[in-house]
């Protein structure tokens, strides 16, 4: 097993990456837009729920090890997919969902393929289990923005075992059209590979095709509740696949004693009230996309590579106007209390050319964004020439 995870950069003015995030996460006041996390939630079944739990002191229990039947019913029926083909685990995160598929379908001599950019956790994961990972370009207009079935198959070979597919994409809010959704299924089918669907960004999106639906033996679909859901802290989501992926799956699971019953709660009600609030919550989300591009459009030098995002956040090319994306998030940060993410989070290649900005967040605080972005270029531009 090979451990290759990057250590993160420290922002100034701390002295670890822990305190940096836990000063975030206490500054109430904060423009978030640095996280993927969704602000815009505001059911109150979610809240009830969990409140209910907590009264009635619920967890004083164990919950069953899958999940409750009823979460594991509700998230195949949000997917619309038959239940006689695919079987749920819950678990802590998308983020132990993809740990728990990549660490059961990878070898020490297979390898895997993924985009660049994407969500560099992923390949940290794959690179630990799998031989290697081929980090597909794809920040151009050729290819547009999207690991495409003609690069993914340009990228396969004899050893390869997955295919990383983000979708919408972290950070540049890509989807793939049922067309390309139907080519991967064919791909993955043809060469035995597995893909990795990760939908965590799913509902953002105009549109959205699961590769399980035309691949049910060779996709694995990663399940989250942290984004339009808005229960990131509450750590719940899912893995989804056919009962033979999900064997070695579930043999596998550290957490044998169940995930977070109270979070388990949220997340039913939470799928029980979904269509009374996703339509607005999506309509929020295109409409801050719409200012961040009024003032995008304003500065000289920055330009949005994909636009409309179908995901709840997008990515803001700065690379001709000379600042450096850790120059302006941190300036935005210390200067006007907004947090953004630079490009290298997930980006070896290009993230010297970018910063990510999530916009789930209320449409005043995207306002204070849309006023600040050209003169904090023009200042650190300034800074620049002394
Ligand atoms: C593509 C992708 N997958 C998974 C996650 C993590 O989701 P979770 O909070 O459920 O662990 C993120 C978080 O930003 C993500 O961008």
């Amino acid at each position: 097993m090979v451990f290759k995870k990057k250590e993160k950069r420290v922002p100034s003015g701390f002295n670890t990456i822990n305190e940096f995030f836990d000063y975030l996460y206490k500054k109430e006041d904060l423009i978030w837009m640095g996280q993927n996390t969704n602000h815009l939630q505001k059911d109150k079944g979610i809240e009830d729920a969990l409140i209910a739990g907590a009264k009635k002191r619920d967890y004083c229990k164990y919950p069953p090890p899958e999940g409750f039947p009823e979460l594991k019913e509700l998230i195949l029926k949000d997917l619309e997919l038959d239940p006689n083909l695919f079987d749920v685990q819950v678990t802590a995160s998308a983020t132990e969902s993809l740990y728990l598929a990549i660490s059961t379908s990878l070898y020490h001599v297979t390898n895997t393929i993924a985009s660049d950019p994407g969500y560099l956790i992923i390949n940290n994961f794959c690179n630990r289990f799998g031989n290697h990972v081929k980090e597909v370009p794809i920040y151009n207009e050729e290819c547009g923005y999207k690991l495409t079935p003609e690069l993914i198959k340009e990228n396969i070979d004899m050893e390869t075992k997955l295919i990383v597919l983000i979708d919408p994409l972290n950070p540049i809010g890509t989807a793939y059209t049922k067309d390309e959704i139907k080519e991967i299924a064919e791909i993955a089918k043809e060469n035995n590979i597995i893909v990795l669907h990760d939908i965590t960004y799913k509902d953002f999106a105009r549109d959205h095709t699961l590769v399980a639906k035309y691949a049910p033996e060779h996709t694995i679909t990663i399940y989250s509740f942290s984004k339009i859901f808005g229960m990131a802290g509450l750590r719940i989501g899912a893995v989804i696949s056919s009962p033979d992926l999900m064997r070695p799956i579930r043999a596998s699971v550290i957490n044998d004693l169940g995930t977070n019953s109270l979070a388990q709660e949220a997340g039913i009600a939470g799928l029980h009230s979904k269509s009374s609030w996703i339509e607005d919550i999506k309509e929020t989300c295109f409409k801050n996309q719409e200012l961040i591009k009024e003032a995008v459009d304003e500065t000289p030098g920055a330009f949005l590579p994909v636009y409309p995002s179908d995901a709840n956040m997008m990515v803001i090319d700065i690379s001709q106007t000379g600042v450096k994306p850790e120059d302006l998030s941190e300036y935005l940060l210390e200067e006007k209390n907004i947090f953004v993410r630079e490009g290298n989070y997930t980006s070896k290649r290009f993230g010297d050319r970018y910063i990510r900005v999530s916009y789930s967040i209320p449409t005043s605080e995207v306002m204070e964004f849309r006023n600040e972005f050209k003169n904090a270029i023009l200042t650190l531009q300034r800074k620049n020439k002394k």
